[in-house]
């Protein structure tokens, strides 16, 4: 499908590198957040609109600070449907099923309210550790907190998410399912501490949190309660051994394998080393 894609989230992991894809495919696209060139605020229906005109497929990404943002974006898909926004590609994550909490509401109204729709449920963000809460104990304390225990995680690259959203929003016909996108290897949060140890050069060691200690740790990082909850509820079933699968979803999408932690550590090495 052709047309004026719409990125949400613009600013974030997924949404700037999926940019970065479409502007190198010369493909047209809008890019929408607080921040980007036209502001889009998923608070604030009123700067919808603006966003909305010409556009023909959206990518929605459900912001964590936003505290329940799942009625709004119904409100907003419900909207961009009457100014003919054909197809609807959201941002889910692995282990939440359509119809059940957070996410999982939107991805069941898609499937019921829409024709042309999917969901990527990616696994945790190998991005998380250069660019998200860990970033700053990495590099501030040599530490990484977590509730996972000993659990693994197949993290996942954002370019390979964005890889395989540009294959869905452009897929010559409506795709209606679902994608669980992994890499190709569950680590641990301690061998993920050993794997960033030898990229950046110094000891780096995991350190396991309580559940509530990990909620609150997100809270102060300006994370929305909520988030901060179902996301230490997630490090949770990654400590219970529930996280490990892995899928084919980035090469089916992609047509590649996906990124390696051990080459993401290396191309990342600069973002843990300590300002003089
Ligand atoms: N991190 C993971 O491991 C993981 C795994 C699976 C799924 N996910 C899902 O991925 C999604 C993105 O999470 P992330 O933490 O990686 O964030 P992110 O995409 O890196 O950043 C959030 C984006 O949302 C925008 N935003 C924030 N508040 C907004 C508002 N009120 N209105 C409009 N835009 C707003 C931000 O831009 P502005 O500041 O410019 O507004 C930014 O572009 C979440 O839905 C999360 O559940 C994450």
């Amino acid at each position: 499908m052709s047309g004026l894609i719409l990125v949400t989230g613009a600013t974030g992991k997924t949404g700037g590198s999926l940019i970065a894809q479409l502007r190198q495919k010369g493909l047209s696209y809008r890019a929408a957040s607080r921040h980007a060139t036209v502001p889009f605020d998923w608070e604030h229906p009123g700067s919808w609109d603006a966003v909305l005109e010409g556009v023909a497929s959206i990518y929605l990404v459900a912001p964590g600070t936003v505290k329940d943002p799942y009625g709004l974006m119904q409100d907003f898909i419900t909207l961009a449907m009457g100014k003919g926004v054909c197809r609807f590609v959201f941002l889910s994550m692995a282990g939440l099923a359509a119809g059940g909490p957070a996410h999982g509401q939107v991805h069941q109204w898609l499937k019921e309210n829409t024709n042309d729709w999917a969901v990527l449920c990616p696994s945790a963000f190998m991005q998380n550790f250069s660019a998200g809460p860990s970033l700053a104990t990495i590099r501030d304390e040599d530490r990484i907190y977590s509730n996972t225990a000993g659990g693994r995680v197949p993290f996942i690259d954002v370019g390979d998410i964005a890889a395989a959203a540009l294959a869905v929003l452009t897929a010559p016909a409506p795709l209606n399912t679902e994608f669980v996108l992994t890499g190709d290897e569950p680590l641990s949060y301690d061998e993920v501490a050993a794997l960033i140890s030898q990229a950046c050069g110094r000891p780096i060691t995991h350190v396991h949190v309580s559940r509530d200690e990990m909620a609150e740790r997100l809270i102060k990082r300006g994370i929305a309660q909520a988030t901060a909850k179902l996301l230490a509820a997630g490090y949770q079933m990654i400590a219970a051994g529930t996280a490990e699968h892995t899928t084919n979803g980035v090469r089916t999408l992609a047509g590649r394998p996906p990124m390696r932690f051990q080459d993401f550590a290396k191309a990342n090495a600069g973002a843990w080393q300590r300002a003089e």
